[in-house]
């Protein structure tokens, strides 16, 4: 069976893009892999966060993939900072990350512009993190957006350096997980676009109903189409597919049919997107709200989640120290 390893950001807010794109593959998924799920705080500290935001945003992130269906007695779920031994292969694997490869990573120039004031080695070493984080596990597939596929390469590169170095064949090489055409796009709702989280075009899966119902009637859409069988503008066509994605294929069929015939009235479309909309978050949304509120629960999953992560981490550490020649008197 392949070991999956993914890395959630703990800067939270999950919204439906996060959902149809990832989550829901990630739930399936956890049925078919060895799967490791863990929330990336050392991460977040490259951007210096308050320390009692970092603390709400991991609970908030915990509490959404929780309730979005991850399940603790299928995959192994762990906050990053729980498994300390990622801080010590970093370390290790540091000794053969060159200044030169990092300092160009595309995240790290990105970064530089962003905080010109904050040019940590953290975030120089970034890459290095995460490459612990897979190697720990020495995981084969690793799910990725585009924007991190770079730091997956340079995990290959690292663990290709590794065995090299040493003459082993530890490391697996770890290529990316891609769900292919399950994993569904969906745009936002401002006309043109992906849904995002910084783009103000999401409706996330913490939003209220009412909340949920003025996002989406505040949609764009035009005066409409004038003969029949008209292309459909880009922020139209947007709204359908979303109603493809969330509704039932009749109510979809039904108001295409409106629009072809040009009897579309966009201010029912939308009231019943939003209806559809809600369907599919309240439920959601009610056991974050549960599950967040639960302490215990919480406490129970992380720590079996670490318990269950230092059992691979302490034996790859192990290994791995004795491979660099550090071995007990
Ligand atoms: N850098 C990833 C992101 O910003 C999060 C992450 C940290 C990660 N470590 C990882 C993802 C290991 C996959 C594997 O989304």
């Amino acid at each position: 069976m392949e070991t999956v390893l993914s890395g959630i950001r703990s800067t939270g807010q999950l919204h439906l893009g996060n959902y149809f794109g990832a989550l829901k593959n990630f739930v399936k998924m956890q049925h078919d892999a060895c799967c490791y799920f863990f929330i990336a705080d050392y991460h977040s500290l490259t951007t210096h966060p308050d320390p009692k935001l970092l603390h709400d945003n991991v609970k908030n992130a915990l509490s959404e993939y929780l309730a979005a269906g991850l399940d603790p007695e299928v995959a192994t779920i762990y906050i990053q900072s729980d498994l300390p031994q990622t801080a010590e292969l970093s370390l290790l694997l540091s000794m053969h990350a060159y200044v030169g490869e990092l300092s160009k990573t595309v995240s790290f120039k990105d970064k530089i512009r962003q905080q010109p004031n904050n040019i940590n080695a953290g975030l120089l070493c970034y890459p290095v993190l995460m490459a612990a984080d897979i190697l720990i596990h020495r995981a084969t597939r690793v799910p990725v957006g585009k924007d991190q596929e770079q730091h997956l390469e340079m995990t290959r590169n690292f663990a290709q350096r590794f065995n090299q170095f040493y003459g082993v064949d530890y490391f697996p090489l770890p290529q990316s997980y891609n769900f292919g055409e399950a994993s569904i796009k969906v745009p936002g709702l401002d006309g043109s676009g992906k849904m995002g989280k910084s783009e103000g075009n999401g409706v996330f899966l913490v939003d209220t109903d009412e909340v949920i119902r003025k996002k989406v009637m505040k949609a764009k859409t035009d005066s409409g189409p004038t003969e029949p069988n008209q292309p459909m503008p880009e922020a139209i066509e947007n709204l359908f597919t979303i109603m493809q994605i969330v509704s039932p294929a009749d109510t979809y069929h039904y108001f295409l049919d409106k629009y072809n015939n040009c009897e579309i009235r966009y201010g029912d479309m939308k009231k019943q997107l939003a209806e559809d909309m809600i369907a599919v978050i309240a439920p959601i949304r009610e056991r974050i709200d549960d599950i967040r509120s639960n302490d215990k629960y919480l406490h129970e999953v992380v720590s079996e989640g670490a318990r269950k992560a230092a059992e691979n981490a302490n034996r790859t550490l192990k290994e791995v120290r004795e491979i660099m020649g550090i071995k007990p008197f």
